[in-house]
């Protein structure tokens, strides 16, 4: 049985106003009442906006805030009221990537993954085999002795995860750590931290405003709107059927797959037939129904817009399909499609339906 290996209950972050006098404002609930439970061994996303409270969320799991009430409790130990002393082994296993890599620029990247060793009392010759064996981990052994400034970004955040991974920990905190990284980069380290949770058996929080990154490697997922976690589940039923408006707007603005009116506007030039857009998913329909359907109605289906793509290692998208053949079959296929997944029936050009037009 898994069991939580980071707890909130309740958990408010209050930051005083500022000002003073009358200009003084109100008082920011950075997090608002959180109650979360992130299990040892997953990968945990927490997807929110700008100013959703991700960030102090991470802060208040590794005690570099305070909560204001509720509690944190991170592999058993209520962080509550412990002094800094007794926070010390608790930050010791917890790991932090940042989106800006904090690395020291005066330190060569062995002396920057050597930092935190040196901090813990490690001797040099096990810290010398602990660095190199990281390094190797995370493919940039070659770049022991070069300086930060000469890394590209992606080698720049291999450099933060090997220095994080240091003294092993048991929770790695990732607050953006690829919002920095063009798509390609950012896609060769979600698919190292992914390494870093399956090899080394490593619970892994990601903090994002990027779809992608929950997408591809997270198995659960928060989403955050004001302070407050809205949304909460397995990342596939998360993002294949939301159900928070913030939630909806993540999902309708990463994957594109769904024909917006100009889009369809154009589409509708193109293709005089019956347009209609079916979700493709594990839970309702596979591309390979859709097209079942159509040949069991002798109906013609082009597709003409959208894609499958793969939502936490499952398949996800939607296909938008002309159909063309006699109006009682293409009826017929249309119950049949309705039948199997979630239609929208754009109509023609010369009759388009209202269902598809609020988009
Ligand atoms: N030290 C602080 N003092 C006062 N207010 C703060 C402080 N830190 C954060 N806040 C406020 O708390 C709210 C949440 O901030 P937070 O940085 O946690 O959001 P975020 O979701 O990480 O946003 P982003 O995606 O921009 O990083 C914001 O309104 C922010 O202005
Ligand atoms: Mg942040």
């Amino acid at each position: 049985m898994s069991h939580p290996l980071l707890s909130f209950r309740d958990a408010v972050k209050e930051f005083p106003a500022r000002g003073r006098g009358r200009r003084r404002g109100a008082p920011v609930r950075a997090v608002d009442g959180v109650t979360l439970d992130i299990d040892a061994g997953e990968v945990f996303g927490v997807i929110g906006y700008s100013g959703a409270g991700k960030s102090t969320l991470v802060r208040l799991a590794n005690a570099l805030e305070t909560t204001t009430a509720g509690s944190v409790v991170v592999d058993g130990t209520d962080l509550t009221g412990l002094s800094e002393a007794q926070l010390r082994p608790v930050r010791a296993g917890i790991g932090m990537i940042f989106q800006q890599f904090n690395l020291l620029a005066s330190r060569t990247v062995a002396g920057n993954v050597a930092y935190p060793l040196e901090v813990a009392g490690w001797p040099r010759a096990d810290r010398d085999a602990r660095v190199r064996e990281l390094l190797d981990f995370v493919g940039i052994g070659d770049k022991a002795d070069v300086h930060p400034a000469r890394l590209s970004g992606g080698q720049k955040q291999r450099v933060g995860i090997a220095r994080a991974l240091a003294t092993s920990p048991r929770l790695l905190l990732a607050d953006e750590a690829t919002s920095a990284l063009d798509p390609e980069t950012t896609a060769d380290v979600l698919a190292l931290l992914q390494r870093v949770n399956r090899e080394l058996g490593i619970t892994v929080v990601v903090i994002t405003h990027e779809m992608e990154v929950v997408r591809s490697i997270c198995h659960r997922v928060a989403v955050m709107e004001a302070g407050r976690v809205v949304e909460l589940g397995d990342a596939y039923r998360v993002f294949s059927a939301p159900e928070h408006p913030v939630t909806r707007r993540f999902v309708a603005s990463a994957l594109r797959d769904v024909p917006s009116s100009a889009v369809l506007a154009r589409l509708r030039e193109r293709h005089p037939g019956r347009i209609v857009t079916a979700r493709i998913d594990e839970v309702s329909g596979s591309s390979a129904q859709v097209t079942r359907v159509l040949a069991e109605h002798g109906v013609d289906g082009t597709i003409v817009f959208g894609g499958i793509t793969e939502l936490a290692e499952r398949p996800y998208g939607s296909l938008t399909v002309e159909l063309v053949g006699h109006d009682a079959a293409v009826h017929a296929a249309l119950d049949g499609l309705r039948a199997a997944t979630t239609v929208v029936d754009h109509g023609t050009a010369t009759r388009p339906a209202a269902e598809g037009s609020d988009r």
